[in-house]
């Protein structure tokens, strides 16, 4: 696996593979690879013949009192595991290449209706950042697909979005969340917490369970379900940042139209924020 770190030779690496006839998958990363990135890898390397992996921790998604500097950073071990994945070349590059006259005069892409809200509301700009920075991969790589996790629901639906807005030639393929042994959704921020919190850590999942099986037997008394669920997580030690039930499709408030639901939580452990959702039918 070949590793690039400009736009120059991304772009000699693309021509050689375009030209070779070879179909191109992108996985946008920030890095510090789990279960879950490798996974977006075999689903590319199974749609395309050229697999290119992006390590990018993109300041432009962290708000200022967000964990940017903290971030984990574990570039010899990411390029092992993408190497063992079978992916095709790394893309690593660093903030000059990617904002070369600083950030705070770059286009911005934002990405209206679905980004507010839910994440969107509790890190204001982060969408902005994202949506930006996977506009800017998506143009630099041109691939015929690129691979997102659902775990990030809201982050999926922007990228969606912004791509049928902007009329990007790219097919966005969503992949379910990879989770671990006791439920957990594996996320790179899960390194942050200490033994006890990471045992706590999947009652998130489970109250989220539990609250499904409410909905699904038919209670409808959404505040009194909220108030139970909240108040399940605050005596397990989190602190709720929002729970809400919507549509799995548009993202809008669920109601009796729609086909598929989506609930979707963020909570705090400590100082470290995790976030979940369960897609079910009723
Ligand atoms: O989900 C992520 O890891 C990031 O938000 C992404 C899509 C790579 C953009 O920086």
């Amino acid at each position: 696996m070949n590793s690039v770190h400009t736009l120059e030779h991304l772009r000699a690496a693309i021509t050689e593979a375009r030209s070779a006839g070879k179909r191109i998958a992108l996985v946008p990363t920030m890095g510090n690879l789990h279960a879950g990135h490798i996974a977006l890898i075999k689903q590319a390397m199974v749609r395309a013949d050229f697999v290119v992996a992006s390590i990018f921790v993109n300041p432009l998604q962290f708000g200022p009192n967000e964990d940017l500097d903290s971030y984990p950073r574990t570039l010899a071990a990411d390029q092992e595991k993408l190497l063992e994945a079978g992916c095709n070349l790394l893309f690593n590059p660093d903030a000059q290449v990617m904002y070369p006259n600083g950030m705070a005069q770059h286009t911005t892409v934002s990405v209206p209706g679905v980004s507010a809200g839910l994440c969107g509301g509790s890190r204001p700009g982060h969408f902005d950042g994202v949506a930006t920075v996977v506009c800017k991969l998506l143009n630099m790589v041109q691939p015929d697909s690129a691979l997102f996790g659902e775990k990030d629901y809201q982050q999926l639906a922007i990228i969606r979005k912004m791509v049928a807005d902007l009329n990007i030639p790219v097919q966005i393929i969503g992949a379910p969340i990879v989770r671990d042994t006791d439920g957990l959704a594996l996320s790179s921020r899960n390194g942050y917490l200490n033994a006890q919190q990471r045992a706590t850590a999947p009652v998130l999942q489970q109250c989220m369970q539990a609250l499904k099986a409410h909905i699904i037997k038919g209670e409808r008394d959404y505040p009194a379900l909220f108030a139970q669920f909240t108040a399940d997580l605050q005596s397990a030690g989190f602190r709720l940042d929002y729970v809400e039930l919507r549509d799995a499709n548009s993202l809008e408030a669920a109601d009796a139209e729609s086909a598929q639901l989506v609930l979707l939580a963020a909570a705090y452990l400590g100082t470290t924020r995790l976030i979940d959702n369960l897609i079910f039918d009723l």
